[in-house]
């Protein structure tokens, strides 16, 4: 599948490699929260060097535009700098990071630089980057030899620095991104029986992965959000729960193709009009509440199902697992799909607040694959459009 590999370039000594990467990392500040992604990147970058080349790196960080405008504060607040100097740790290597988005001064300053680890400012405070602009993707090229995406979390953005520059210098595929291509797609030829496990909010995002998974799946069990839709399309009150028309609709539509294969709360933890977790049977949530958390029946039915799978696929918590009284459901199942990943089955976890979920069970190691990506995740699962691996797999 993959001939356009780190492997396969040719001597990098004296050449510049462009290198894709997310360190899209959740900051407080300028602390960095959680820096999965830094670690995770380290494999390519270091195969680059290992080859010989001057390495500039380049990420996007947070939503810095809106309507094509800067944020006010958004240079200072979504800068890649604390992330640079994380990396300078992680290689104990200097790096040599450079802000400003005057191009030419870029290239100057790069061939300039005596570190072959550079950094560039947050990609999309360019303009051009969330635009697919051609005539910044050929600047953005201009800056080296080669191109390498490692970047596969934001590989579903039809974004100049994943998609445009591609046709622009000769591309490769970056460690990283292949682990998760070859991953992946294992849950797409699965060892069955499949089981996936699906939480968070909103159906749109997840409808297509739903409908390509649910049909290879032997089950496909729903909660958090995502299940309140479906609950609501199957005529149970939900309360002050979140749920959308929209949402509710593409659950019918869900519930007609998959049938019993779908399996939602049979009970649950809301809040109730005084802000107190109650526990309630499904045709019992009242009007008042809001639903967040499963019960202890769905648990035990949840895990039940898991124990059968050989393939096990998990994006989206259960519940509110931020909250003290509502992170029960999301930790339990946690455990049971790392318990039953530790050997009996392939385990498959992805998405931001989902690895933030598995990593508070301290299981997180006995998953074969947990993915740095969320949406692009879903993308490839459900068989969307993926810009950023065109030409290079
Ligand atoms: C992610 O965190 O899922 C990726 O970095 C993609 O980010 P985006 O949704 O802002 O494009």
């Amino acid at each position: 599948m993959f001939s356009r590999t780190i492997s396969a370039m040719p001597n990098l000594s004296g050449r510049q490699v462009f290198l894709r990467l997310d360190l899209n990392v959740p900051l407080n500040g300028q602390e960095i929260v959680e820096d999965y992604k830094i670690r995770a990147a380290l494999p390519s970058i270091k195969a680059l060097l290992d080859h010989g080349a001057k390495i500039i790196i380049a990420s996007h960080l947070g939503e810095p535009l809106v309507k094509g405008k800067l944020i006010v504060g958004a240079k200072t607040a979504l800068t890649i700098k604390p992330i640079a100097a994380r990396l300078a740790q992680l290689l104990d290597r200097p790096v040599k990071f450079l802000p400003g988005q005057n191009l030419a001064v870029l290239r100057q300053k790069i061939s300039r630089a005596t570190e072959n680890v550079i950094v560039l400012d947050n990609l999309r405070f360019w303009p051009g980057e969330l635009e697919n602009n051609r005539d910044f993707a050929k600047e953005l090229a201009s800056l080296a030899d080669f191109y390498v995406n490692d970047a596969f979390a934001v590989s579903h953005r039809q974004q100049a620095s994943v998609a445009a520059i591609k046709d622009f210098l000769p591309s490769f595929a970056g460690i990283l991104l292949e682990q998760e291509v070859v991953n992946l797609s294992k849950a797409l030829n699965p060892k069955q029986p499949l089981i996936v496990v699906l939480g968070g909010a909103k159906v749109g995002s997840k409808v297509h992965l739903i409908r390509r998974l649910g049909r290879k799946a032997s089950k496909v069990l729903l909660g958090g959000g995502l299940a309140n839709n479906f609950l609501a399309a199957q005529g149970y009150q939900v309360g002050q729960s979140l749920v959308d028309k929209e949402s509710i609709d593409l659950a019918r539509r869900l519930i007609k193709e998959l049938g019993k294969k779908l399996v939602l709360p049979i009970d649950v933890i809301v809040a109730d009009s005084s802000s107190q977790p109650v526990l309630r049977l499904i045709n019992q949530v009242g009007d008042q509440d809001r639903i967040l958390d499963i019960g202890p029946a769905t648990i035990q039915e949840f895990s039940r199902q898991i124990k059968t799978g050989k393939t096990i696929v998990w994006n989206g918590p259960l519940g509110q697992f931020e909250n003290e009284h509502y992170k029960n459901g999301t930790l339990f199942i946690a455990r049971e799909i790392a318990w039953q990943s530790r050997g009996a089955a392939f385990g498959l976890v992805g998405g931001g607040e989902t690895v933030a979920a598995l990593q508070m069970t301290q299981m997180a190691g006995y998953i074969d694959w947990v993915s740095t990506a969320g949406g692009a995740m879903l993308a490839f699962l459900g068989g969307e459009p993926m810009p950023g691996l065109k030409n290079i797999i």
